[in-house]
């Protein structure tokens, strides 16, 4: 039997930015031929930040199964559903939360983040891990591609079966994390996301060119003569993920720093390099959008006649292992 890849993203915007190919998007497409791979829309866990705006997700989550899809997620291969369809996952979740310790909650980068942003504190945002853990647990999962933001999480999630096992007996596997990295914002603070911004999947080549030709640079470099840093560079670091001519970046790389190349050029190679990358998940993504929503739902729909099963009987295991 194949091991089973398990990932999901928040529904809190109708796209992905680029980065996240990076950190997760990449990852679920070079597995889906090894891996029973399945992949969620979050849909509850955007309530800890997206409360007011929760009409939103349902479109939000069949937007993003559409991008998935666009470049070359394949549904035949795939399982797509949504976290809120899968009751199983939230008994679960009461389950957990009664072996979870405050003070790693408490201790939470991803929580202290959004804390940070001025997000209200919720027993929902509190306890975000612990229904991340149950999402993860609830289908037996043996790995999750996330990015590196997320790893804490996973690790939370891995912590919780161990406990659980301790406790009641060997029962729920034990999931790895498959860490991807994290890619900077274009002003090269923080990270690129649905909720931070980026280049996004759905920017038209107009709206591409303007977000690429106002990214950060080496802000010491004042004229195209000065000598310039590449290093922790947002352009660079873009060119490194999204410009395959490597010789190209080199070349741009050596002049920067010589100080014989101007930010101009430097951007505009990246951003015809980044139009390369978006032409083609373009096109599929019009031709999905001409299926129309109902496409998406019944895919959505068949995901969940297949997950809830799987989850059903881990929550029965479990259920079982506690003597209830
Ligand atoms: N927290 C993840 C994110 O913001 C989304 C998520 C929720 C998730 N549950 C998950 C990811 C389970 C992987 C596995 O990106």
């Amino acid at each position: 039997m194949k091991k089973r890849v398990l990932t999901g993203d928040r529904a809190t915007g109708s796209s992905y930015v680029i980065g996240a190919y990076i950190g997760t998007l990449k990852n679920r497409l070079e597995l889906q031929d090894e891996y029973d791979t399945f992949i969620f829309s979050a849909d509850y866990h955007s309530l800890t930040t997206d409360l007011d705006d929760s009409k939103k997700l349902a479109k939000n989550a069949i937007e993003l199964v559409k991008t998935q899809i666009s470049i070359g997620i394949d549904p035949e291969k795939v399982t797509f559903y949504r976290q809120s369809k899968v009751p199983a996952t939230f008994e679960l979740h009461v389950i957990l939360s009664m072996m979870t310790q405050m003070a790693e909650l408490e201790r939470q980068p991803a929580l202290k983040e959004k804390l940070a942003q001025g997000k209200k504190l919720t027993y929902g945002l509190m306890g975000y891990p612990v229904l991340m853990a149950a999402d993860i647990l609830v289908v037996d999962s043996d790995l999750v591609p996330v990015a590196k933001d997320q790893e804490a999480h996973v690790e939370m999630a891995s912590d919780l079966a161990k406990i659980f096992n301790r406790k009641f007996g060997k029962t729920i596997k034990v999931p790895a994390g498959l860490i991807g990295e994290v890619v900077i914002g274009l002003d090269g603070k923080g990270k690129s996301g649905k909720s931070t911004g980026g280049i996004f999947f759905s920017d038209s080549t107009e709206e591409v060119r303007k977000k690429v030709m106002s990214m950060y640079t080496d802000p010491n470099r004042i004229k195209a003569t000065d000598p310039g840093t590449v290093d922790d560079n947002p352009v660079f670091i873009y060119h490194d993920y999204f410009n395959p001519n490597v010789e190209e970046v080199n070349d741009l790389k050596e002049r920067y720093t010589k100080g014989t190349v101007g930010d101009v050029e430097v951007k505009e190679k990246l951003f015809r390099a980044v139009e390369a990358f978006l032409e083609p998940i373009r096109e599929k993504k019009s031709e999905i959008d001409a299926l129309g929503d109902d496409h998406i739902l019944d895919i959505l729909k068949k995901g969940e006649d297949k997950v809830n099963p799987v989850a059903e009987a881990v929550l029965d295991r479990v259920r079982g292992a506690m003597g209830f």
